[in-house]
């Protein structure tokens, strides 16, 4: 069987903190560790179609660790297997390019691929496995942490530190005018920086796409905090949160994304809502991407390293199609088709959510 000698790096999807020291690790192992060769993909897939690629060496990758971002570039719209054109939308039909892509991975004589993404990029990774035998090992990466096969992704604990640093900021200020604060937080579909956030700042509402709510719960625990003298209160809720019988905010929807749905709003909502059957004034904040922006928390930048190490590991023990994972304290491999195949979202069994409701959090369910 033949030996590694080179290995390809790409990031795909959304960016968060945490990439560069994934890219750090596994530049470092290959080289110093396995004595192979190392080049990197240029905004994740799209870099495959296009042939952009470039040669990696210690010096690419010095004083990388603690900064945001990906110095490779990122992309979460270049899906090999049902790939558009760039251009004004609808424009141009998906088409089937992995073969073209394959074509990048040939010329650049790439044995093993290292694929760094979220449920996207992985899912597309295993397309190439699979169909093509291309050989890959995963890397998850989301701020959002719905990924299975890790107990956490890298990026998850950063954002969770910045959105519970503004849920700390807001709590002064709905304090201060005996308001209602509702923030809004990033995580798609799933409710973890929501739930997380809003334990770990003390939020007095969590509402995530997981239990939809009812808004008459919701005033009434914020009724309820008023009467016994708290005239202010604190709502967290997912971006992807929605109410009982209801539907998610969206804010745009594009076609051409490997994610159609650009979620935001929903902040907007319930703070009229409160405000209106409450009585209390209410404002929101809408977060955002500042969620994925910035220097990773020690945490992301140790799990990312142990990420990449492990993750050449794998590729030189021909462990392919596996994605690299955190089990307790371990780094274990899982097959990627078994992480992709459901989001890890949250349970109503889950330890955090029977603390919340211990310490007197309302879901609004
Ligand atoms: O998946 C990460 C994430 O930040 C989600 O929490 C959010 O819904 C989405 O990406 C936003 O994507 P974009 O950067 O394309 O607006």
């Amino acid at each position: 069987m033949k030996n590694i000698r080179k290995l390809g790096i790409l990031t795909g999807g959304g960016d968060c903190p945490g990439l560069n020291a994934v890219i750090r690790a596994v530049v470092h192992t290959a080289i110093r560790v396995h004595g192979l060769e190392v080049c990197g993909i240029l905004d994740g897939y799209a870099g495959l179609i296009h042939k952009n690629v470039r040669s990696l060496g210690l010096a690419d990758v010095s004083g990388i660790l603690p900064r945001g971002g990906t110095i490779l570039g990122t992309s979460n719209r270049d899906n090999p297997f049902h790939y558009s054109e760039p251009g004004p939308r609808g424009e141009n039909e998906p088409r089937d390019v992995s073969a073209q892509a394959l074509k990048t991975i040939e010329y650049n004589e790439i044995d093993a691929l290292v694929t760094v993404g979220g449920d996207g990029t992985q899912a597309i990774a295993q397309r190439f496995f699979a169909k093509h035998g291309l050989p890959v090992v995963g890397v998850p990466k989301t701020i959002d942490n719905d990924l299975n096969g890790t107990d956490v992704t890298f990026g998850f604990d950063t954002a969770l530190n910045i959105a519970t640093t503004a849920v700390d900021k807001l709590h002064s200020t709905a304090e201060s005018h005996h308001r209602v604060m509702v923030i809004e937080v990033m995580g798609r579909y799933a409710g973890w920086i929501a739930l997380g956030a809003g334990l770990a700042g003390g939020g007095d509402v969590i509402l995530v796409p997981e239990f939809p709510y009812h808004i008459e719960k919701v005033c009434d625990h914020i009724r309820g905090r008023a009467a016994g003298g708290k005239r202010f209160s604190l709502v967290v809720v997912a971006e992807g949160a929605k109410a009982e019988g209801g539907q998610m905010v969206v804010a745009r929807q594009v076609n051409d994304a490997s994610d159609p749905i650009r979620l935001g709003g929903i902040a907007a909502l319930v703070a009229n809502q409160v405000e209106d059957i409450t009585g209390i004034e209410s404002r929101f904040t809408i977060l955002g991407h500042v969620q994925r922006g910035g220097s990773p928390s020690p945490f992301d930048r140790i799990l990312a390293s142990r990420f990449g190490f492990h993750a050449v590991e794998a590729a030189v023990n021909r462990k392919f199609g596996q994605l690299v994972g955190l089990r307790g304290s371990e780094i274990r491999t899982t097959p990627i088709e078994e992480a992709v195949a459901e989001p890890r979202r949250v349970r109503a069994e889950e330890d955090l959510v029977h603390v919340a409701k211990a310490v007197g959090t309302c879901f609004g369910a």
